[in-house]
């Protein structure tokens, strides 16, 4: 089969195809034929080893996809793992989705109502589910309240602002362009706002009539705190990621003074903690999948050998929804 390798941690600039073995599911593992992966920010960081996760060389990145599962190995049959061969599935796997086939415990594997497209189903996982988390089980978000999303049309970004505008919230998106602020608003964002800075904390709090109650923060570096000072009384912090660069430091009288909680989002850790919760979640966004209600919006689809390209559109921040690639 081929697979995109990453061989040495120098970024998505040396990744090569390779032929490699069609892999062999060990027990409890599924051999699933791979449809598309999707591609996040953090598979430009693990291939270049500064991501959290280093996984062993060679690897091939690609943290999630949709594929058709192949073959089980002993012990995931049908009763076990709720997969069949056959199925066409989610697969969550954290790397190794770019190849044409991978070999995965099927307890990772969901399978996908027939409503949902392989298009939509491939990115859904990471973005949508970090995004429902914490959202819904750290933020709490109800209805009417004013929601200020930084990276508002990157994955987890975009995804905040439907699955807020879903939950009855005021979305307030922030992104570097009108552009990408037109499509937050096609995805049910209220406001927009070209962020800077120098101007985000007044233009926050002058949008939602004196402060926002939730921050969803996928950005970091020096949007973080103007963003923190935007919030109201016993407003929520979201802590998701720091697509900017830079981890900020903020300052602890600001969570003091007006009661603030700032909450901490590891998805990751969440789903080997709670899986009970996190299928709940996912059986949850793929109804609203298939109801239409979400659009798990896609960039582009492009063939394993323009991945030059489709890791570009990341680190060159031009992404807007999900970047696929087809093993
Ligand atoms: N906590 C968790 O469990 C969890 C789960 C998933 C992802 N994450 C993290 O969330 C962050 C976003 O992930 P993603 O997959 O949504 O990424 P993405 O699609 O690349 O979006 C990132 C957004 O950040 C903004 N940005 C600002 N400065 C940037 C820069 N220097 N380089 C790139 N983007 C920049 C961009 O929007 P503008 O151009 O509009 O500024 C871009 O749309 C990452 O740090 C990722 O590791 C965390």
């Amino acid at each position: 089969m081929k697979a995109l390798l990453c061989t040495r941690l120098d970024g998505p600039d040396h990744l090569e195809i390779v032929e490699r073995p069609d892999p062999v599911p060990g027990p409890g593992q599924a051999l699933v034929r791979m449809r598309l992966a999707a591609l996040n920010f953090f598979d430009t960081l693990i291939v270049a080893g500064r991501y959290q996760v280093k996984p062993e060389l060679p690897f091939s990145p690609g943290g999630e996809g949709v594929g058709v599962v192949e073959a089980l190995g002993e012990g995931a049959g049908e009763g076990a793992s709720g997969v069949a061969v056959g199925d066409r599935v989610i697969v969550h796997a954290g790397h190794g989705c770019c190849a044409e086939r991978i070999a995965i415990d099927a307890g990772r594997l969901t399978p996908v109502p027939d409503a949902v497209p392989d298009e939509q189903a491939a990115g859904l996982t990471i973005t949508y589910g970090t995004s429902l988390h914490a959202l819904a089980n750290r933020a709490r978000l109800r209805p009417g309240e004013w929601l200020a999303v930084l990276g508002a049309t990157g994955g987890v970004g975009l995804a905040a602002v439907e699955l807020g505008r879903l939950m009855g919230a005021r979305v307030i998106a922030c992104a570097s362009s009108e552009e990408k602020l037109a499509v937050a608003r096609a995805h049910g964002a209220e406001a927009g706002l070209v962020y800077d800075p120098a101007t985000l904390k007044d233009a926050l709090r002058e949008i939602s009539g004196g402060g926002v109650d939730v921050v969803y923060d996928a950005v970091g570096d020096a949007f973080a705190e103007p963003a923190l000072r935007a919030l109201g009384w016993r407003g929520r912090y979201l802590v998701i990621g720091f697509a900017a660069g830079a981890i900020p430091r903020l300052p602890l009288n600001l969570i003091l003074l007006k009661e603030l909680d700032v909450q901490g989002v590891h998805w990751g850790a969440f789903l080997e903690r709670e899986p009970e919760a996190h299928r709940a979640d996912q059986r949850r966004l793929l109804d609203w999948v298939a109801a239409g209600k979400l659009t798990a919006q896609v960039h582009g689809t492009y063939p394993l050998a323009e991945f030059p390209e489709a890791f570009g559109l990341l680190t060159r921040r031009a992404a807007v929804g999900k970047v696929l690639l087809r093993p």
